[in-house]
């Protein structure tokens, strides 16, 4: 699939006056835009360098999409860094990967506060080695006043573990008393998710051609837009991410319902 055009630069003033920069695209924005960065290992390989390689560069195509969403008047960016199922590679790539996330911590957090980004992280982060949970804790905390954009990152992630994890609660919420079981609807069983207080995604992007879900917010996307790019995420850059809005921008959304 080719990855799909720049559109034509466009639209109009109420909605761009939150954006400071001429903006990209047709309304509506999504709100909340989540991404599954992949094809790092490829990119790398692609040039004949090791994997590590393409999740530094990874790392910058981070920055950048941290920079688009800004400009672009996206209220929640959530990416995909580390799945649940990603401990299964090598050792040497767990090390590369957990050294490149403490160096991120260290190097990104005054720049995001600065640019008034909040900072949450989902996932199992008992995984990782007290000191990145206390980097990880940090982050949150010293970003927890920022309202320009929230950024969740999700490291050690995934869906069914979140969706049991929530289950859990629930029905140890239920054993203390707390909660009726006949009260636990669909608005309530959100609450025991990771993502509580999070929108759904109105759009998930997923680099490298790969067309799947790989486990990534499999309660939260019941009615995300996806979109596929044939692009690898190391190359991933604004103009991806504003063509990636351009086509929201023209999906017509039903959530079951009629267009009238
Ligand atoms: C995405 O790139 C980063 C992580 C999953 C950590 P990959 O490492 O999966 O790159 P490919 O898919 O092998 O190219
Ligand atoms: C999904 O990519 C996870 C992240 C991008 C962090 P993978 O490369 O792990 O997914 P699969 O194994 O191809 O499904
Ligand atoms: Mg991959």
């Amino acid at each position: 699939m080719p990855v799909i055009a720049q559109p034509a630069v466009a639209v109009t003033d109420a909605v761009e006056s939150r954006r400071p920069v001429a903006a990209s695209v047709s309304t509506p924005v999504p709100a909340h835009v989540a991404i599954i960065m992949d094809g790092n290992g490829r990119w790398a390989a692609s040039r004949g360098l090791p994997r590590v390689a393409g999740h530094r560069e990874g790392a910058q195509a981070v920055r950048r999409t941290v920079e688009s969403a800004i400009r672009n008047g996206v209220g929640w960016l959530t990416i995909y860094a580390f799945s649940s199922e990603n401990w299964r590679r090598p050792h040497s790539e767990i090390v590369d990967l957990t050294g490149l996330l403490r160096r991120y911590l260290k190097s990104e957090i005054r720049e995001l506060d600065k640019n008034g980004v909040r900072l949450r992280f989902i996932g199992d982060r008992q995984r990782f080695d007290p000191d990145i949970q206390a980097d990880l804790a940090k982050a949150e905390r010293e970003t927890q006043g920022n309202k320009r954009l929230n950024l969740t990152i999700a490291l050690s992630y995934g869906a069914r573990a979140e969706i049991a994890a929530a289950a859990r609660a629930a029905a140890a919420a239920v054993k203390a008393g707390q909660l009726d079981p006949a009260a636990l609807v669909e608005d309530v069983f959100e609450g025991f998710l990771h993502t509580a207080g999070t929108p759904d995604p109105d759009l998930i992007i997923r680099t490298s051609g790969e067309k799947r879900l790989s486990n990534f917010l499999l309660w939260q996307a019941a009615y995300a837009e996806l979109i596929f790019l044939d692009v690898l995420w190391p190359d991933f850059n604004d103009s991806h991410f504003t063509a990636a809005l351009a086509e929201f921008g023209r999906r017509e959304r039903r959530f079951g319902a009629r267009s009238a």
